[in-house]
């Protein structure tokens, strides 16, 4: 266990949030040990992946941060066209997923390059370019910290939707997922419906994408709008995409026709809150080293020394300005500590 920690680099938006207390999981039989230690009992805890998608309102974390690092991948089974592969909670997503599309097993490509750990992706049910984490995943493996118990969960008992789980929900803080079984697939039809996915893949000539070639043309649009952690704070999407009623939307396209949209059915529709902001008038906004990437507007950034606060103000007075504008509420993506 450790003691002031600072967590920049353990934060995408790369703020200097010191933790008070900081323990790393190598292994998943340590995390037994911990929920026996005294300050695990009895301070407020926080489950760190690859913190892309977490904002630290406060300088100070009041607290015990538990870092997933165990890393590593297997194929634990096989089944004609379906091959079972569980990959360890501290693993990285992006490498993973490299590492499955090299193998040449279907499912996880059009996820490439997402940032993050593994054990996060169920969390939100990780999705990007016409895919979601729950359509290849099988099962995974966790340690409820209210019983000391390990747990399986299938798909059903995760309860995923659009960037939701139970995990995030009804069990927030309640398990430690150690462990991800996907259920890929030797051969697969490949996944390039997406708008500007299509559009890529058409533009560049590409009839028959290969799987590495999909996974190199996510990767080519991802680094094109969404900026590099490395370089510039985010951590993605701050919203989720608002679901709207038909009522709604029929009232706003007598304004906006040109309202970008996609049928759920029901009489409900998505509409891209990056529109909603940009027509708002925030798309590259500044104030200080808080703004609005210029690229993308779903994402807002740090351009060196924003303040966690600074950053959630900014969220919070484009929210109550869409909300003016559209009578549409957005709800944040990112998870506010
Ligand atoms: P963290 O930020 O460390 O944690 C996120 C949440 O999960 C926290 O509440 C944490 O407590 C919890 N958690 C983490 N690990 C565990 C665990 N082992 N057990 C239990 N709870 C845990 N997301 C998408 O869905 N699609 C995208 O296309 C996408 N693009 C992005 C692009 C950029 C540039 C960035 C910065 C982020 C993007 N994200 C995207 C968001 C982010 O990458 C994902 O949410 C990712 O899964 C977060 O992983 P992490 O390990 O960094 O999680
Ligand atoms: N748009 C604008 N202005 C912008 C950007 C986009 O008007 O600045 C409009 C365009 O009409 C565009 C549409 O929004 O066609 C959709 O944009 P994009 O394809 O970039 O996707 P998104 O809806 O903004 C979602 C996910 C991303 C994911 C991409 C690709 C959410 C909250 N975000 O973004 O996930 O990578 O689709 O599938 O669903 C994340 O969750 O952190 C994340 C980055």
């Amino acid at each position: 266990m450790e003691r002031f920690i600072d967590l920049k680099s353990f934060n995408t938006f790369g703020l200097p949030v010191v933790a008070n207390y900081f323990v790393r999981i190598a292994h998943s039989a340590e995390i037994k040990e911990l929920i026996e230690n005294p300050v695990f009992k009895e301070n407020r805890r926080l489950i760190l992946g690859g913190g892309s998608n977490v904002l630290f309102l406060d300088d100070f974390f009041e607290g015990l941060i538990i870092q997933m690092d165990n890393t590593g991948w297997e194929i634990i089974n096989e089944k004609d066209e379906i091959v079972y592969v569980c990959a360890r909670a501290g693993t990285d997503w992006s490498f993973f997923v490299d590492e499955m599309v090299e193998a040449g097993l279907h499912g996880l490509e059009n996820l490439s390059l997402i940032p993050g750990k593994v054990g996060a992706a169920p969390m939100q049910n990780i999705g990007a370019y016409g895919v979601e984490l729950k359509d290849c995943f099988h099962s995974l493996e966790a340690f409820d910290l209210q019983s000391g118990n390990i747990r399986v969960f299938d798909k059903p008992s995760c309860n995923f939707g659009y960037r939701s789980s139970v995990f995030k929900h009804a069990a927030r803080g309640r398990y430690i997922i150690s462990a991800v079984t996907f259920a890929l697939k030797k051969n697969a039809e490949l996944n390039t419906s997406y708008g500007n996915l299509e559009e890529y893949l058409k533009q560049s000539g590409i009839k028959n994408p290969g799987i590495k070639e999909l996974s190199e043309a996510v990767k080519t649009i991802r680094q094109s709008k969404l900026p590099d952690p490395r370089y510039v704070g985010n951590a993605g999407s701050f919203f989720k995409n608002p679901v709207v009623h038909k009522l709604l939307l029929d009232d706003l396209m007598k304004e906006y026709a040109q309202i970008p949209k996609y049928e759920l059915g029901n009489n409900t529709y998505k509409i891209p809150a990056a529109w909603l902001i940009e027509q708002a008038g925030w798309k590259g906004y500044r104030l200080g080293d808080a703004g609005v990437h210029d690229k993308q507007a779903l994402v807002l950034v740090n351009h060196g020394s924003a303040s966690g606060r600074e950053i959630f103000a900014l969220a919070m007075k484009i929210q109550l300005d869409v909300k003016t504008k559209f009578g549409i509420h957005l709800d944040p993506e990112v998870n506010i500590i």
